[in-house]
């Protein structure tokens, strides 16, 4: 017998239909705590290959493994129920060919239950994006700065800044929505180019430092609570989490150096936060 479940989350087709519509909202979320948080407020919980700066302290995405996005993913499944979970697909688990893209987006999603992977690159990635999408695998794509490329690109900095280098992110954007992608993330981009891009796709847009007019926008939780030691120029922060953090963590300190922290009487049992 099957079992149903009372609350239908969002799919890529929910997502694809919303070109031009009421703004997407996409952030990420690497753990089941702040999933749950994220899940109320937003269409997409994007677990990103992010979780290398973040949770690990790489510098770059280039050292995560497809084993660190399926832990990471299956808890981020746990914590929501109504957003669409897109997990990445860490560098070197799709680029050499398309089968090897196929092969790691199915143990992605059958390990994890998400529903949708996130792949990097425009033009040179369009035949794979048409492989899994004609499987049974949505894909959202990556365009504009790809930072797994950064060993490439020597800098993460902002791209087709003088309308003279629009032409191949355009044609970047253009290959990876024929392809079926169900939406694409366009990543630091000049605003100009970032609204062109919108206009010029059928699949919605969801921008991270690039035009407010994208279908909608994604953001690293952390860097937008003010919890990340360092964030790119453009992220608003909406938070101040870091001092927040630390001054509760000195309470802590304090109180235990000062033996006043409460006996066991008080701190067995669970109480709601
Ligand atoms: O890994 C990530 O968090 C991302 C976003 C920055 C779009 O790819």
């Amino acid at each position: 017998m099957s079992v149903q479940s009372a609350i239908k989350r969002k799919t890529a087709p929910d997502i694809l239909a919303r070109k031009g519509g009421d703004p997407i909202v996409m952030l990420t979320s690497y753990h089941a705590h702040t999933a749950m948080l994220v899940d109320k407020y937003c269409d997409i919980i994007l677990v990103g290959d992010s979780l290398g700066n973040v949770m690990h302290g790489f510098e770059t995405t280039v050292p995560v493994t497809l084993d660190m996005m399926i832990l990471q993913g299956h808890a981020v499944i746990r914590g929501s129920k109504q957003a669409l979970v897109v997990v990445d697909m860490p560098f070197g688990s799709y680029e050499a060919s398309k089968e090897q893209a196929f092969h790691s987006a199915v143990r992605i999603m059958k390990e994890t239950l998400c529903g949708a992977v996130k792949m990097e690159g425009g033009a040179r990635m369009a035949e794979t994006i048409e492989f899994l999408t004609t499987r049974g695998i949505p894909v959202m794509g990556h365009i504009g700065l790809t930072p797994q490329s950064i060993n490439t690109l020597g800098s993460f900095k902002a791209q087709g800044r003088s309308e003279s280098d629009w032409a191949p992110i355009e044609n970047d954007a253009r290959a990876v929505d024929q392809a079926g992608a169900f939406s694409m993330v366009v990543e630091a981009v000049a605003e100009p180019l970032g609204k062109r891009i919108t206009e010029i796709v059928k699949a919605p847009t969801i921008g991270i430092g690039a035009s407010a007019a994208c279908d909608g926008q994604v953001l690293v939780l952390e860097d937008m609570l003010g919890l990340s030691p360092w964030a790119p120029k453009f992220v608003k922060r909406y938070g101040n989490l870091g001092p927040g953090i630390e001054a509760a963590i000195q309470d802590y300190a304090k109180e235990v150096r000062s033996r006043a922290f409460p006996g066991p009487e008080h701190v067995y049992g669970m109480k709601k936060s």
